[in-house]
């Protein structure tokens, strides 16, 4: 059979990654495949990089529309990131029946919808499982592997720079702007770090989980952020003295009210595997009503993992390329008559522990004002640890553990607690979930 043809657009640490990966892997790939997967032609803005990176074996352009509109394609790879031209580069291609692979979150999380539906109604494929947590197949398993099941909730590690910064931070007990530093340096971090370490990052990724695994339209703008900036040394040891590990964690959860849809810092049992996921790697904690808990662990990130992920797409749309497009697998695993009305639940709403810090004086009384304001919302603590003062100082913290409590009731008890005269500045809330 005549080779597949694939256009590139970007030759960049993915594209170069997908270049790599496909030219050494070519014979067994073909094998897979049933015919040859050729990139014949790359676009690029750089374009003496582009043509010394393919050596003259496939054809270099600095024009990327060009190539979506080539007659010869049949599938384009778009790994242009950002939001605008990439959106524009796929509807086009989409529009000139070819089949897309992507990579790009971002563009997917908040245009997802209406590529998707356009994708639909040409007939052909847009696949992405380079889109989140790089080379681990998640979407893969989500929307194939665990199509038995009815997903209870996702919970992942997917943004491996805020991961290496709290194993650094844990680790080697430096503050976190020293190590946001080095992960720049070694080139962890997105272009915008702000979308690391604030979860932006995570919450594109988190969103197109959602969807697929709750057959939801993806709604990023439904989802809740907050990122690890605001992490002290201070919280991550008390977390450890109770058994815990500060992670940030992208969580989406269906429950009788809606999904949950939050991406934060998390206290997570440290006895727990997906605890111990340190540095850039990424984790995704699945469970699935008849499977239970399943982990998948692997680099959330760089040049050949997440161009084993693109290869992997590319091989899949090679396989069904001539399918019927009826009979193929739907782009959000549902059939998109048959999506669900299930609604995100505000912030407000979500259910879930807490881990509270707060400076205290030391004296009588204390504790039983504070735990009065918590008693009249409802909200039971599950452990507690007061410091000792330290030689001559008045103010103590306390680290209280909560059972599950809605963010409401908690918020409200917290204004209560930091208007107490004997409590000193803000109480530090961080959300906790037991994984089990
Ligand atoms: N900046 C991302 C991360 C890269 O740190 O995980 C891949 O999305």
């Amino acid at each position: 059979m005549k080779p597949i043809n694939v256009g590139l657009l970007g030759i960049g640490t993915v594209g170069g990654g997908t270049w790599a990966v496909l030219a050494r892997n070519r014979e067994e790939i073909s094998r897979r495949a049933g015919r040859d997967i050729r990139i014949s032609v790359v676009a690029d803005k750089e374009t003496a990089k582009a043509k010394k990176l393919t050596g003259g074996k496939a054809r270099v352009t600095a024009d990327a529309f060009e190539v979506v509109r080539d007659p010869e394609i049949d599938i384009v790879i778009e790994l242009v990131g950002g939001v605008t031209v990439a959106k524009d580069l796929i509807l086009a291609a989409v529009d000139n029946g070819k089949h897309v692979v992507t990579a790009n979150k971002a563009l997917l999380a908040t245009h997802g919808n209406e590529i998707f539906a356009a994708a639909q109604k040409k007939g052909v494929m847009v696949a992405f499982e380079g889109a989140v947590a790089g080379g681990i197949p998640i979407i893969k398993a989500l929307r194939e592997g665990l199509t038995a099941n009815r997903i209870e909730w996702i919970a992942g590690i997917i943004n491996g720079t805020s991961n290496f910064i709290l194993s650094e931070m844990r680790d080697k007990g430096l503050p976190f702007i020293a190590v946001l530093e080095e992960a720049q340096k070694r080139g962890y971090a997105e272009a915008d770090p702000t979308f690391d370490i604030e979860g932006v990052d995570a919450a594109h990724k988190l969103t197109i989980m959602a969807a697929i695994a709750f057959g939801i339209p993806m709604q990023l703008d439904k989802c809740y952020r907050e990122g690890i900036a605001k992490l002290t040394q201070a919280d991550i040891r008390y977390a450890e003295q109770l058994g815990y590990r500060i992670k940030l964690l992208g969580i989406t959860k269906r429950t009788d009210k809606g999904i949950e849809l939050r991406v934060h810092p998390t206290l997570i049992p440290a006895k727990r595997l997906i605890a111990n996921v340190e540095g850039v790697m990424n984790a995704v904690l699945v469970k699935g009503d008849a499977v239970g808990p399943t982990l998948y662990y692997g680099a959330g990130a760089g040049a050949e993992p997440t161009g084993s992920a693109v290869v992997a797409d590319l091989v899949d749309v090679t396989r069904l390329h001539t399918a019927d497009p009826e009979q193929r697998v739907p782009h959000l695993a549902f059939q998109p008559d048959r999506m669900s009305s299930l609604k995100v639940l505000p912030m407000d709403e979500v259910v879930t522990a807490y881990y509270l810090r707060m400076q205290v004086e030391d004296r009588p009384g204390v504790l039983a004002d504070i735990s009065r304001i918590l008693a009249d919302a409802s909200i039971s603590i599950n452990a507690m640890v007061q410091r000792e003062p330290a030689k001559g100082e008045r103010q103590v913290d306390i680290i209280m553990l909560t059972h599950q409590t809605r963010e409401k009731s908690i918020n409200t008890a917290i204004g209560k607690i930091e208007k107490l005269p004997v409590v000193t500045g803000r109480v530090t809330r961080i959300r906790l979930e037991e994984l089990q």
